[in-house]
């Protein structure tokens, strides 16, 4: 095998630099979308106050929140008296999920998946729905049920 030249390193060494970024954000290297707050869970629910996420106070807000039990979960409003509640681990890689309201579609940034406030799948690479939950609306937050 030839042995390489100082010349022909110089060519080649910022091609493959170039490359390293490419890599790293195609193998799953982010971990998403970012956490809002963690919810504590008592008798098997978790309420998350319009205090402690605003976002949550109007239609079209979303929160992505983690639990003390484990596990992440995007909340959603959906209507004055709903909300949506859904695994925020994208079922491709396991990266957080974000809500994109103006489309109301879950989007995974890590490769492009797409889902609906449902869980289905709209678009790949993710094959399966994300988990859904009951959510219920009340003045003060929105209460999810998770086991
Ligand atoms: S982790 Fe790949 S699309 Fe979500």
């Amino acid at each position: 095998m030839e042995e390489m030249t100082r010349r022909r390193f110089l060519v080649l060494a910022p091609v493959a630099l170039g490359a390293i970024p490419a890599v790293l954000n195609g193998c799953g290297g982010s971990s998403g979308s970012s956490v809002d707050g963690t919810v504590a869970v008592q008798n098997g629910q978790a309420t998350l106050s319009f205090s402690q996420f605003p976002k949550l106070g109007s239609v079209g807000g979303a929160a992505v929140i983690e639990v003390n039990s484990g596990g992440s979960y995007i909340v959603i409003r959906t209507g004055v008296s709903t909300a949506s509640a859904l695994s925020a681990v994208c079922t491709h890689a396991h990266c957080l999920v974000g809500y994109q309201a103006g489309d109301g579609k879950l989007i995974c940034p890590c490769h492009g998946s797409e889902y609906s406030t449902a869980g289905t799948v709209l678009r790949g690479p993710a094959i399966e729905s994300l988990a859904t939950f009951p959510a219920t609306v009340d003045a003060t937050g929105i209460t999810i049920k998770i086991a």
